[in-house]
């Protein structure tokens, strides 16, 4: 057995010299994977207890390691554990720490095991509630976003296309677009479960091993739903950390459009919403300004996330079969990903609670740029049976018309439009009401209010 005097490596009856202290300066990753101290002391004692139950190591034995794990996992949580960049990872400083506790039979608790399937055990755990956390808070999100909704049924805006005025629309209709999103990224985070949910330790390096270990005993200790099925390749996959930054990534990449449509909403230009003093900041220099820096924060933290994914991605490509120290930067990537979006998530929540709609202005905004020239067409074909093509034709002449006179469609006289499309009457000039027009798209999934209210019950039901 290696011997552990405290300051030595266990390595260190095979490697005679001292490592060069650069590469200890740059080899270890204590200072970031200690954050998975938990996972590591439960993975351990599930280990331990499986290796009693399959009589590998004593009752005694595995009593004391248990103790003294318990004892560490204390020691770490009260900040009274000083880590040693020396013994390089978190692996590496509990074992130690385990030694100086309960003496040599530390050394059985390494049996039938490796640094490789316990890290990978150790992330996977972790991923796992974090993800649980991310959801949390996404659902969080998605209840300030329906109560937004609720109370924004009959607030008439424009609808955009290419920034465009396109249709009306109700503005808890765009917001109800968000808890589609978001209720997807969930989804997307949710079908993770099934890679992470195959538990890896127990693979002893690469290859298995001889000893008469029960895996399906510590999968259902540590909560996952059955062992790996190739040993090879469970120290080699790191398809799970890609899976997870891709969420992260898709999930800020959304937050990061919705920041910047009500950056643009809340410019002077558009003048739609209105931010409380809680989430704006001021100038240095001009005493006027109340700027949006939260929302651009939120809009500029996808760059960070994405390249986050890239380079997980980039370790990975070209890297052969099984574990190289290559992947040890997997926790740092995946760690700031998920600090990142985790404070997203939480600041969306906060600027969700503090925007106001500017209720005159949306709907001054949609009663521009010939609004309603679709629901003119439609109303061309359902009353005088025209093939749409032709009324998309007659309606872009009235709009011209419309245009070049400056007036809005609702406007103009039945005289004006008959010129155009002799068939008109009266009952055309309903047509051109911003309320009628929303209330028409009936659809499943369209904006009238009918539709809004059903959904926003829906989605208040399902919590
Ligand atoms: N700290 C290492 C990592 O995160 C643990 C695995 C070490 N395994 C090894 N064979 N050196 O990748």
């Amino acid at each position: 057995m290696a011997k552990n005097k405290n300051n030595q490596a266990i390595w260190n009856t095979r490697i005679k010299k001292k490592t060069s202290s650069l590469f200890e300066k740059i080899g270890n990753s204590i200072d970031i994977d200690k954050r998975l101290y938990k996972e590591d002391i439960i993975g351990s004692i599930a280990h331990v207890e499986m290796l009693f139950k399959q009589k590998i190591i004593s009752f005694k034995i595995k009593n004391k390691i248990v103790y003294g794990l318990q004892k560490i996992e204390k020691q770490i949580s009260k900040n009274n554990f000083e880590f040693d960049r020396k013994h390089e990872d978190i692996h590496m400083n509990i074992e130690k720490k385990l030694f100086e506790i309960i003496g040599d039979d530390a050394g059985y608790m390494h049996t039938a095991r490796s640094r490789n399937d316990q890290v990978i055990t150790d992330f996977k755990l972790w991923i796992k509630s974090s993800t649980r956390e991310l959801n949390q808070n996404l659902s969080k999100i998605i209840k300030s976003i329906l109560k937004l909704a609720d109370k924004n049924i009959e607030t008439i805006m424009p609808g955009f296309t290419h920034l465009k005025n396109a249709q009306p629309i109700s503005l808890a209709h765009y917001l109800m677009a968000h808890v589609e999103i978001f209720k997807r990224d969930q989804r997307r985070f949710n079908n993770n479960f099934e890679s992470l949910n195959e538990c890896p330790l127990g693979v002893a390096a690469l290859s298995g091993t001889s000893f008469n270990i029960d895996r399906d005993y510590t999968s259902k200790k540590l909560g996952f739903d059955k062992p790996t099925n190739n040993s090879i390749d469970t120290v080699s996959d790191r398809d799970f950390v890609l899976d997870f930054l891709f969420s992260v990534s898709v999930c800020s990449m959304h937050i990061s459009r919705i920041a910047e449509e009500l950056i643009i909403w809340n410019s002077d230009g558009f003048n739609l919403i209105k931010l409380s003093d809680k989430v704006v900041t001021g100038s240095s220099i001009m005493p006027q300004k109340k700027n949006p820096d939260l929302l651009e924060y939120l809009r500029g933290k996808s760059g960070l996330t994405f390249g986050n994914l890239f380079s997980m991605l980039t370790i990975l490509k070209g890297l052969p079969l099984s574990y190289f120290k290559d992947m040890q930067d997997d926790k740092e990537i995946v760690f700031k990903s998920y600090d990142t979006l985790i404070d997203c998530l939480k600041i969306l929540e906060e600027l969700l609670k503090n925007i106001s709609p500017n209720k005159k202005r949306m709907y001054q905004l949609a009663d521009t740029g010939f609004i309603t020239a679709t629901d003119l067409a439609d109303y061309l074909v359902k009353n005088h049976s025209m093939a749409f093509r032709k009324a998309y034709q007659k309606t872009s002449e009235i709009v011209n018309y419309a245009e070049k006179k400056k007036k809005k469609l609702k406007d103009l006289k039945i005289e004006e439009l008959k010129k155009i499309e002799p068939k008109l009457t009266n009952e055309v000039l309903k047509i051109f009401d911003l309320k009628n027009s929303i209330n028409s798209k009936k659809s499943y999934g369209g904006t009238s209010f009918e539709n809004i209210k059903k959904m926003i019950m829906k989605y208040k039901k399902n919590k």
